[in-house]
């Protein structure tokens, strides 16, 4: 397996301890090891972080916040209005896993889950079949808040958990994931490769301007800025060419795919996730939860009927 896919389409899903030893370089930064704790619990441990973490994040913020508006698709922008609304995103907290994990199953059903190992793409994707998002909780060294040199939780935070909080995203991030069961090695590898060039580094058009909508750009000031200028070369998405595109991740893309946000919406063959299956309604908040998923699903199904009537 290469770089690129254990590193960034798996989401930095290497060691913690490697990428702590890496990256705070001896220096006496919390580790973020010692706060996975139980994961295979239902619970995610809450995690103190340093002082320093919080100013890297609040950095990051409020620089990404003034490019937002301007770049961000609607979804994006939908959902961190929301997060806001919540309470659970601001300047001036690193929001904990567990509050936001909570926050993506009342909307989407995806749950994410702290990981301290490495993962390979195929396990990676079997988890979006079941609405899992496997999430680092390392967090660059905060001498160098705009350097990444590979994923972590605040690219987690601030790219993935908005765009998992919109029904149709999760929905093809778990189709992707169920395309990934059973899957050859080759295939692995392509589904790999889509989901680079969409979920991390997706463009889209709306109302006519391009905007972006993968993870890896909307957490990169420098990505952001970049990949909506005339610089890079941008091509029409088509699934075909772009499974077995070539691409790095050593520095800013150079090429970008793009969706019109009026493509069919992947909606057939549904599955829901393996908890979904069996729902028992025996207090109000069950059947709020169900009412909520309801709504969703009748969303989702009014946008693809939109979709294909344009
Ligand atoms: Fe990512």
């Amino acid at each position: 397996m290469n770089r690129a896919i254990s590193n960034w389409v798996i989401c930095g899903k290497r060691s913690s301890r490697q990428a702590c030893a890496e990256n705070h370089s001896g220096q006496e930064i919390p580790c973020q090891i010692m706060r996975l704790g139980n994961i295979a619990g239902q619970t995610i441990p809450r995690v103190q972080y340093a002082e320093s973490e919080t100013k890297a994040w609040t950095h990051i913020y409020e620089r990404l916040k003034t490019l937002m508006p301007k770049y961000a698709c609607q979804e994006y922008l939908a959902a961190f209005q929301l997060l806001e609304k919540e309470g659970l995103y601001t300047a001036h907290n690193i929001p904990q896993l567990e509050d936001v994990s909570n926050f993506l199953k009342r909307r989407t059903g995806f749950q994410l889950r702290p990981v301290s190992g490495l993962l390979s793409a195929r396990d990676f994707l079997a988890s979006l079949a079941f609405r899992t998002f496997q999430c680092t909780l390392f967090v660059r060294h905060p001498s160098k808040p705009d350097h990444l040199p590979e994923p972590d939780c605040i690219h987690e935070l601030l790219g993935h958990v908005p765009m998992l909080a919109d029904p149709m995203v999760a929905q093809f991030s778990q189709n992707l994931g169920l395309a990934s069961l059973g899957a050859s090695d080759a295939d692995i590898g392509k589904l790999a490769t889509l989901y680079w060039f969409t979920v991390e580094f997706g463009i889209c058009k709306q109302k006519g301007k391009l905007k972006a909508y993968g993870a890896g750009i909307l957490s990169s000031y420098g990505e952001l800025a970049h990949a909506l200028s005339d610089k890079p070369e941008k091509r029409p998405f088509d699934p075909d060419k772009t499974a077995v595109q070539a691409y790095t991740d050593e520095d800013l893309q150079p090429l970008y795919f793009g969706i019109r946000v009026s493509d069919p919406a992947p909606v057939r063959g549904e599955i829901r996730p393996v908890y979904q299956l069996r729902v028992v309604l025996d207090d109000k908040l069950a059947m709020k939860k169900l009412t909520e998923n309801i709504t969703l699903d009748v969303e989702q199904l009014k946008r693809a009927m939109a979709a294909i009537e344009t």
